[in-house]
């Protein structure tokens, strides 16, 4: 008998089998769906950050499922966005969120040579926004050339990857800098993290904290504690350093100690408390660190948090219909800006839905390792 976890994937693949075939008819990169159709990103074209999350999602239901049609999808994705190492300059960080779900997914489960090659022009990209008074640079505008973020703690999985690839451990290095420069500015003495600080890039020193995509200056915007959560995991995971782990741990128990009653996640932990905004990504990526936790520390209180968080997303969140071409609603791009998206289905929900779900099954393939 499957158990509910396995039963929400196998209803996810039969769903997207249908849905994803209208994204591929009309040749676009999914962004959110709303009103029954798949919608692109409204910036950027295909250089805008969360591209790689639909070849991702097509990989992970491809291990599931073994069809053909979601590896074939995946690769459509993937060359799109490979073709943007030719723009460049609206590249940024995000290149590991754009290609390690997209090339770095097919090196990974087929060994195929060229997306192999395109990971590690990706993890050159990201190398190249090293700033070595220590930290990558974020963003692209003349203003913001000392902007880091919490975000990109994911990203590093990049130079993870590339060291272990090439032998090489330059990237591994940097990306030792980075978190430990994240790790000092970053992390509050309440667990919570914080989203953009900006450095004076000529010495290093810390100029200010600036307020994102969350409530305030100084609040927790929860998808960032979520990103923060997630990546110090896997930065132990990756450089075995136990200040790391201790920072995951502290960022999950904060995490932890807001969820919502109903397993879901607010905008940010200190929003005003009658004010209705969820975002349902952050619960799905930190049920992912969390379960990351779990694995790193061989805690099953990391585990039981990441199943009242999935639980509550299976339970009050799911579309099972038609309303969405997507499955999670109530996500929200930002507190601030519902120009990408307030309490819709946005497509790295799913993605990181269905990790946290193969991730409880035992079939995640890892695409952060
Ligand atoms: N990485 C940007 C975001 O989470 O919205």
């Amino acid at each position: 008998m499957p158990n509910h976890y396995e039963e929400a994937l196998n209803r996810i693949a039969e769903k997207y089998r249908k849905t994803a075939e209208t994204a591929a008819g009309d040749g676009i990169i999914p962004y959110k769906s709303t009103d029954g159709i798949w919608i692109s990103n409204p910036y950027d074209g295909n250089s805008w950050w969360t591209g790689g999350f639909w070849p991702g999602l097509m990989w992970q239901l491809w291990c599931l499922t073994g069809d053909g049609f979601f590896r074939d999808e995946a690769r459509r994705v993937g060359k799109l966005l490979t073709d943007e190492f030719r723009s460049f300059r609206k590249l940024n960080h995000d290149v590991g969120f754009m290609y390690l779900p997209s090339c770095g997914a097919d090196a990974k489960l087929t060994g195929d040579e060229q997306a192999e090659t395109d990971l590690l022009h990706a993890a050159s990209l990201l190398m190249g926004r090293f700033n070595p008074t220590g930290f990558i640079r974020a963003w692209n505008e003349p203003e913001r050339v000392g902007y880091a973020i919490i975000d990109c703690m994911m990203n590093l999985t990049l130079l993870y990857r590339a060291s272990r690839d090439t032998g090489d451990p330059r990237f591994r290095n940097t990306a030792g800098l980075h978190a430990d420069t994240t790790l000092r500015e970053f992390l509050r003495e309440n667990g919570s993290v914080s989203h953009i600080i900006e450095f004076d890039p000529e010495t290093g020193d810390r100029v200010r904290e600036h307020p994102g995509q969350g409530y305030a200056l100084g609040s927790q915007w929860s998808r960032g504690q979520a990103w923060g959560l997630y990546g110090f995991a896997l930065a132990y995971r990756h450089l075995g350093k136990k200040r790391y782990l201790e920072a995951a741990e502290n960022i999950a128990e904060n995490f932890a100690a807001h969820i919502r009653p109903d397993g879901l996640t607010d905008c940010d932990f200190c929003q005003p408390p009658e004010e209705e905004r969820i975002d349902n990504l952050a619960g799905a990526i930190a049920a992912c660190g969390m379960q990351e936790t779990a694995a790193l520390t061989g805690e099953q209180k990391w585990k039981r948090y990441a199943e009242q968080l999935v639980d509550g997303l299976l339970n009050h969140c799911a579309d099972w219909g038609n309303s969405h071409c997507g499955i999670l609603t109530h996500c929200t791009a930002s507190y601030h800006d519902d120009g990408a998206g307030r309490h819709t289905n946005i497509i790295y929900g799913d993605y990181f839905l269905v990790e946290a779900l193969m991730k409880l099954c035992g079939k995640d393939p890892e695409l952060w390792s």
